[in-house]
């Protein structure tokens, strides 16, 4: 079993960081492996709106040929995807809605949907009460059903957990979640 993560935070230990790692322990006791980039060590250019992947006629993935291309193309080769961002005023950070409208060029209505159908966990940390931001994020996974993926958690995460503690019900789902890729 084969993992990609994507992380959006810049934090190199952040929660998002923490949640994958425990999410990794999981996926490891299986004997699997999970490969992690940083959305920040990354070269990745933000959607152009060109539509060169809505082209029927002359099917083409995204043409940017960047660090996006890179990890999808590494997705597809995988079993799971695994993308974790945090909340910065209420949203997704940069870094993600980065990444994120990037997959514009892979939905239904393009020739590039994932054909592997990953497993998918689409991890969100924020700092508000638990389940504060679950109809936004909830809304937001649709994109990843959208380019193929098989979304299989939305695993919404407040409190700044797990780096402010008291935690160890998630950490204890996070490594299922793990097993279950
Ligand atoms: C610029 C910025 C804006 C933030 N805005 C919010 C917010 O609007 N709501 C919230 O609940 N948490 C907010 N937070 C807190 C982060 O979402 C939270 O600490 C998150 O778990 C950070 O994840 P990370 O450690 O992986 O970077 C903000 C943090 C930063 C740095």
């Amino acid at each position: 079993m084969k993992a990609v993560t994507v992380i959006a935070s810049p934090r190199r230990n952040g929660n998002c960081k923490r949640i994958v790692d425990y999410i990794a322990e999981g996926i490891e006791e299986n004997g699997g492996s999970n490969e992690i980039f940083f959305v920040d060590d990354m070269n990745i250019k933000g959607c152009q709106a060109c539509k060169a992947c809505k082209n029927m006629e002359k099917p083409t993935k995204c043409i940017i040929n960047d660090d996006f291309r890179v990890i999808m193309d590494k997705v597809e080769k995988s079993d799971a995807f695994i993308f974790a961002v945090p909340n910065y005023f209420g949203e997704i950070n940069a870094q993600g809605h980065l990444f994120m409208d990037r997959f514009y060029s892979m939905t239904k209505t393009t020739p590039n949907q994932l054909t592997n159908y990953p497993k998918c966990i689409f991890v969100h940390t924020y700092g508000a009460s638990a389940g504060h931001y679950d109809e936004y994020i909830n809304k937001r996974a649709k994109v990843f059903s959208s380019i193929g993926c098989n979304l299989i958690e939305v695993l919404s995460v407040g409190e700044n957990k797990p780096t402010s503690g008291d935690c160890d019900e998630l950490i204890e789902h996070a490594r299922s979640l793990g097993r279950k890729l």
